[in-house]
């Protein structure tokens, strides 16, 4: 695992769009897998004013969402496919058919999401953020190292940690891909900012392999670069 400890959020926020942005300019036919979440909001945004700069050929670009919630009506504004038009499709001036969203509504949905990824050719670079009980995507404290793209039930910390993205409905469940599915991705960007995501990096950094914080599985992974603000990093010594 690389670490890259920023001296602000906004130099954090920075170097993660600048590794996306290089990636898509790199390899113009990129996967890239999306996050979502508050962490991603200005990473998002920096991206679109990059890209308006620099103006890389997009076209042949796709990408993968990480995960969606059940029980949404489609396009409900508490969705992640309405997060991602909001914060990604629309200020990176992409097609809406460039994104693959989680077929919640239909019956296989995880086996066919999994077999998408595969005939895509896998996912180049998976961006990732990490929930206050050391969950990646919506794989939960429990979750297995091989799982795979599955319907998890949500925890009482992350309803709770996600609660105003939420208005007349609050879903019980979510569809994520699995721990295995991510460590398949061929490099893995783990961005966390902020106060509240402190203990769970020093949790992260002196623990492996850990079913009670499934972000520990990701450690092994030979691509994991892993970027934090000052306030994320205020509990570690990057010194020993
Ligand atoms: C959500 C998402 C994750 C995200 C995490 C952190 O539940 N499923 O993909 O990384 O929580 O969210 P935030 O960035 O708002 O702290």
């Amino acid at each position: 695992m690389k670490i890259i400890s920023a001296h602000s959020t906004i130099e954090a926020v920075d170097i993660v769009s600048s590794l996306i942005l290089e990636k898509l300019i790199e390899r113009p036919s990129s996967i890239i897998g999306l996050a979502t979440g508050k962490t991603m909001v200005p990473v998002y945004s920096k991206l679109a004013t990059k890209v308006s700069e620099t103006k890389p050929n997009l076209d042949q670009a796709f990408f993968f969402m990480l995960d969606e919630y059940l029980g949404l009506p489609l396009n409900h504004s508490s969705s992640f496919r309405s997060y991602i038009k909001k914060h990604f499709i629309l200020p990176l001036g992409l097609r809406e058919s460039q994104v693959s969203f989680p077929p919640v509504d239909e019956g296989d949905a995880a086996g066919i999401y999994e077999q998408d990824i595969k005939r895509k050719g896998g996912i180049d670079l998976q961006l990732l953020g990490i929930g206050q009980n050391g969950h990646v995507g919506f794989n939960e404290p429990g979750s297995a190292a091989d799982s795979k793209t599955r319907i998890i039930q949500l925890s009482p910390e992350t309803l709770e940690a996600n609660k105003d993205q939420f208005k007349e409905i609050v879903p019980s469940h979510a569809l994520s891909m699995g721990i295995g599915t991510i460590k398949e991705s061929r490099q893995l960007i783990m961005l966390a900012t902020g106060k509240s995501k402190a203990d769970v990096i020093k949790y992260l950094i002196n623990h492996h392999d850990d079913p009670s914080c499934p972000a520990t599985y990701l450690k092994s992974h030979p691509h994991f670069t892993l970027v934090l603000d000052p306030d994320a990093a205020s509990k570690i010594n990057l010194n020993i």
